[in-house]
């Protein structure tokens, strides 16, 4: 079955660059094909196999293509699905160190890796999430239970109006009302506005309220803003509430002397998000939250039963059901252990390196364009730019055009965001397989897309 998969994954990834960047013709009655009852009996899998990589898969966003400068790319390491594979094989249970207590220390490795890498102390510790949204809803899990105890209902949260979705969402399932989320105007750089933070909280105090927590951004996801770490983390010093770094997109920019500097004072947070499968480059299925006292985390989640083992007592032996809401999982460390291993810190850096040199050609060439608004230049490897028109609303449609026309090309595939009410195109450079010769055609396409068009 591997020999039979990799006869049709060697030319897959081979095809990627010239494979659509989408291709949605058809989707609908692909699905209708694809309904159908349990099979009573078994098919050989080189048919599946077929089926899959003829039919099904070739449907929707070319993910792990190079052109894609789309969302939030991440590309997806071959050496972390042989990571998976492995994992899924032995199939060892991690959920209790005593279990696989090898393996849990790999996973229980990477996480340090990652507390060092974005400077948390010793007593650093975390968990390897499905992804960012579930790390952070740990991070607002633990700092609920940390601040605010088991009544929280005059608790509040603050974070930028440009913050990810996920934190609402995670705000919601740990049991806030809307009504307790405060959104902070950001900054003309699209930054939270530390002044309208200082403000909002002093408001509550005074109605009685319990501020807890500011969740900062180390690259939003609209514009690729890093909000203003240090002033952020002085803050909350001040006013005792948990500073959580959502740094999904940003954090592992951290391996670049220049992500360091950007991303100055996350160091000092209480809680840190991470998304090995961006910036790390991982597939789909891989987050880490990172909080600067293991025993918040273990505080906020662990219940013991007398049905399992009792939990480690040694501090370096963790068990990572007691660190979030999951008891069984599959084995995550393995497919993150595994690329950093065979590429070191070194692989990782020259390639984060080099995307954030690709951003900066591609931002100054585009910026270069007397027909363009730069909106927000890059903090890191992301930016955002709209068509300069007459009015705000034509350029509003003028930009939606010229995303579709440079999609249209096929070369590369863009997404745009509202931020303020404006329509602005992005650029996000991020997988490993994007270098100069996207760059250039982005650039080419867009040049010729803007000639083509009447604005
Ligand atoms: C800044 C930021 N935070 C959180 C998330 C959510 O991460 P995930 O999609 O891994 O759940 C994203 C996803 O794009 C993001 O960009």
């Amino acid at each position: 079955m591997v020999a039979q998969s990799m006869d049709r994954l060697v030319p897959f990834i081979a095809a990627l660059p010239t494979a659509p960047n989408h291709h949605m013709d058809g989707a609908q009655k692909l699905v209708r094909s694809l309904r159908e009852p349990l099979p009573e009996k078994g098919a050989p899998f080189r048919r599946l196999l077929g089926q899959l990589f003829e039919r099904v898969i070739p449907f929707g966003l070319n993910t792990a293509g190079p052109g894609y400068l789309a969302y939030i790319p991440g590309g997806g390491l071959f050496h972390a699905a042989v990571g998976d594979l492995l994992a899924g094989a032995v199939n060892r249970y991690v959920g209790i160190w005593q279990a696989a207590p090898g393996l849990v220390q790999l996973e229980t490795n990477v996480i340090r890796w990652f507390a060092d890498l974005v400077g948390l102390p010793a007593g650093a510790g975390g968990l390897l999430t499905t992804g960012g949204s579930l790390a952070n809803l740990a991070a607002v899990v633990a700092a609920r239970h940390d601040r605010l105890g088991e009544h929280f209902s005059d608790g509040v949260l603050y974070t930028s109006a440009l913050v990810h979705h996920s934190v609402y969402k995670a705000a919601r399932v740990a049991g806030f009302r809307a009504d307790q989320v405060r959104s902070v105007p950001v900054d003309a750089h699209f930054r939270l506005d530390v002044d309208a933070l200082a403000a909002a909280i002093a408001t509550d105090r005074t109605a009685g309220r319990r501020p807890a927590m500011v969740v900062a951004s180390a690259g939003t996801t609209a514009t690729g803003a890093v909000d203003p770490l240090p002033a952020i983390a002085a803050l909350c010093g001040r006013e005792k509430l948990w500073f959580h770094v959502d740094a999904a997109y940003g954090g592992f920019f951290a391996f670049t002397e220049r992500g360091r500097a950007a991303l100055v004072g996350i160091d000092r947070a209480d809680s840190v998000t991470l998304d090995p499968h961006k910036g790390l480059f991982l597939p789909y299925g891989t987050g880490c939250i990172l909080v600067r006292d293991l025993q918040t985390l273990r505080a906020a989640h662990q219940i013991p039963a007398s049905y399992l083992p009792t939990s480690e007592s040694d501090p370096a032996c963790w068990d990572f059901a007691d660190l979030g809401p999951e008891l069984s999982r599959d084995n995550r460390g393995l497919r993150v252990w595994l690329p950093l291993k065979m590429h070191g810190a070194a692989g990782f850096r020259r390639d984060l390196d080099e995307k954030l040199d690709l951003a900066l050609d591609a931002h100054a060439r585009i910026a270069a364009l007397p027909q363009i608004d730069m909106v927000a230049p890059p903090d890191l490897s992301l930016f955002a730019f709209r068509v300069r028109a007459p009015t705000p609303e034509l350029g509003d449609v003028a930009t939606r055009q010229l995303a579709q026309a440079i999609n249209d090309r096929g070369h590369v595939l863009l997404t745009g965001v509202e931020v303020n009410g404006r329509w602005l195109l992005r650029v996000c450079v991020l997988s490993f397989r994007t270098h100069q010769k996207q760059i250039d055609e982005l650039v080419a396409d867009l040049e010729s897309a803007l000639a083509a068009t009447p604005c």
